[in-house]
């Protein structure tokens, strides 16, 4: 038996933020964006829509493309670490408002590596036979993260001048803020028993010795866990040491791709394509020359979405399988690191 993808589909909200809008927020340039990350655009949710939101348009999607309907899940994955609410989690909202029976849905958040964590957690429960088929979506609204309260609504053409403390608030951000996207996508995984496609073989790791490189206070931690203070002073802001940040990811993705292809006794050379989580075009470019395949194998969509956390994974796929960069027959390494950390690869036969 082995867990098929059978259908996928992605969900973007409409707004197109380009470099050069942020540089009326802060002190960047187009310039700088691009060259350290790749970024040329990145789209923003609208006010009040939620990761839950775009959760469900890529849901939508996936059903479709897998001709199948709410009835036909039996449970569904909601990764993200942006959830519409402090709790409960996406799940639920996503259970009601798309119209499921009263399935289980399984809330996790491992932040960049959410969706590859899904994946294996979708494998593991389809191997269980608990399970038929499971809807996994991955979602991010980061807007919401983002000072917004400092003149961030001209993103969306409601022009108006920043003032200098806006503008030097947002500048203490802008290693952060400027790589950062919305959307989501999903994923039909469904058991089957014909032959050779599917998972093959996937490996997660952990290591929370130095959760400072990449977290965000507000928590059960402090009391109250959030002070209006904390919102004045960018507190609830994400904090990223990101030279550190940077790399972990291009050696634990790397390292995490030659693994699962040694323990599924799969050569390097026989992957078609990496798809990798997009942080980085830097980072991106660092994994495939780490591997020594060629540009190609290593596709990437980051200058169109920015980070998207958990929706890159399956934006990614969905866009290679739409333009046939994804053809039946292929093998196909998923990989990933983020905040935690957390990171690890997963092989795919399409
Ligand atoms: O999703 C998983 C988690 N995230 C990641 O994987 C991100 C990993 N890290 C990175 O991608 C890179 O480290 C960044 C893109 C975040 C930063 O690139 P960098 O080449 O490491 O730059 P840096 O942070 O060392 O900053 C270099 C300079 C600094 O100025 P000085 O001190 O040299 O004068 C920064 O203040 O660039 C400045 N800078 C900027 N300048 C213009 C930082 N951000 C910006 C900006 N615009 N947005």
């Amino acid at each position: 038996m082995k867990s098929v993808i059978t259908g996928s589909g992605i969900g973007i909200p409409k707004n197109v933020v380009r470099n050069d809008m942020l540089t009326k927020l802060m002190d960047t340039s187009d310039e700088w964006i691009q060259q350290r990350s790749g970024v040329q655009e990145r789209h923003y949710a609208e006010a009040g829509q939620s990761s839950a939101d775009l959760g469900m348009l890529a849901a939508q999607d996936a059903l479709t493309a897998a001709n199948k309907t709410t009835a036909d899940i039996d449970a569904v994955i909601f990764a993200t670490m942006t959830p519409a609410y402090y709790f409960p989690g996406n799940g639920p909202i996503v259970q009601a408002k798309m119209g499921f029976p009263e399935i289980p849905t399984f809330d996790i958040r491992q932040q960049c590596s959410g969706f590859l964590y899904g994946l294996d957690l979708a494998d593991s429960l389809l191997k269980s036979g608990k399970f038929n088929r499971i809807l996994l979506i991955g979602a991010d609204s980061h807007t919401p993260l983002m000072p917004w309260h400092r003149g961030w609504e001209i993103t969306f053409g409601h022009d108006r001048e920043i003032t200098p403390e806006e503008y030097e608030f947002n500048t203490r951000f802008r290693h952060l803020t400027v790589l950062f996207g919305d959307g989501a996508g999903a994923m039909v995984i469904e058991r089957s028993e014909n032959g050779e496609r599917g998972f093959l073989h996937s490996r997660l790791f952990t290591n929370g010795s130095n959760i400072e490189a990449l977290y965000m206070k507000g928590g059960s931690r402090t009391r109250p866990w959030i002070e209006p203070e904390q919102l004045v002073n960018g507190d609830l802001i994400p904090i990223m040491e990101g030279r550190g940040v940077f790399k972990e990811a291009v050696s634990r993705m790397p390292g995490a791709v030659r693994t699962v292809c040694s323990e599924a006794g799969v050569q390097l050379e026989e992957v078609d394509l990496v798809l990798s989580h997009q942080a980085n075009l830097r980072i991106v470019e660092a994994v495939q020359k780490q591997l020594g395949l060629p540009p190609e194998k290593v596709p990437h969509n980051i200058e169109r979405y920015g980070n998207t956390t958990s929706g890159t994974l399956p934006i990614l796929f969905h866009e290679c399988l739409t333009d046939g960069r994804i053809q039946p027959g292929m093998l196909i390494c998923f990989t990933a690191l983020g905040s935690g950390l957390h990171w690890g690869a997963a092989l795919y036969r399409t």
